[in-house]
């Protein structure tokens, strides 16, 4: 049956100073990731003549799928992370002293929490529907690089995990979550590639 692979982007510019959403590119470790990451999609893949390689239309992303060789890449608005919209590039810390009382709000309700002109966990899930169709449609493998929120969602459907589970469900860096949807029901490897 065919596999489903989940990852985050390499490490981005962000990521090293905390910053939440915006539109960087990936540091050097994220960039050694990309390159890992095509090395180990090349070999896990390498009789998939239909895979494909979805990612969002965020540079981090674009980035990390880049040395891929061999595969189509499309590119998903879909998939992009979820909008911070006023906290739109803000560290947590930022958010906490500068609009406290939207931290704790969020802190109380994460998955219904909607940033001020931006979009909560529970918008996230309504606009992955379209991808999860199209997923469950593919006969080929798919190879899903994307951002931690929309990765958990995504994870969670295929994992069946619960709703109120998905804004703290685990999404490491670097790390490959392969899916497998058998006639068993679903089985999923991990690979931490660094
Ligand atoms: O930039 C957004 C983060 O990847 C989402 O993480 O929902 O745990 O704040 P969070």
């Amino acid at each position: 049956p065919r596999p489903i692979l989940l990852t985050r982007h390499g490490e981005s510019r962000d990521n090293v100073r905390g910053r939440i959403g915006g539109d960087s590119a990936i540091s050097d470790s994220g960039e050694l990731y990309a390159k890992k990451l095509a090395n180990f999609v090349e070999r896990r893949l390498k009789n998939e003549k239909a895979a494909s390689i979805w990612t969002s239309t965020l540079q981090r992303t674009i980035l990390t799928a880049s040395p891929i060789g061999g595969f189509p890449k499309i590119q998903w608005r879909a998939l992009d992370e979820i909008n911070a919209g006023v906290c739109d590039g803000m560290t947590y810390e930022e958010i906490k002293k500068n609009m406290p009382e939207e931290y704790e709000s969020r802190k109380k309700d994460k998955l219904r929490y909607r940033y001020p002109r931006g979009e909560s966990y529970l918008d996230v899930i309504q606009r992955l529907e379209p991808v999860i169709i199209e997923l469950e449609r593919q006969r080929a493998p798919v190879v899903v690089i994307s951002h931690q929120a929309v990765l958990r969602a995504l994870y969670a459907y295929f994992a069946d995990r619960p709703l109120k589970e998905i804004p703290h469900i685990e999404m490491p860096l670097h790390t490959i979550i392969e899916i497998q949807m058998g006639v068993t029901g679903v089985q999923e490897k991990r690979y931490k590639l660094m």
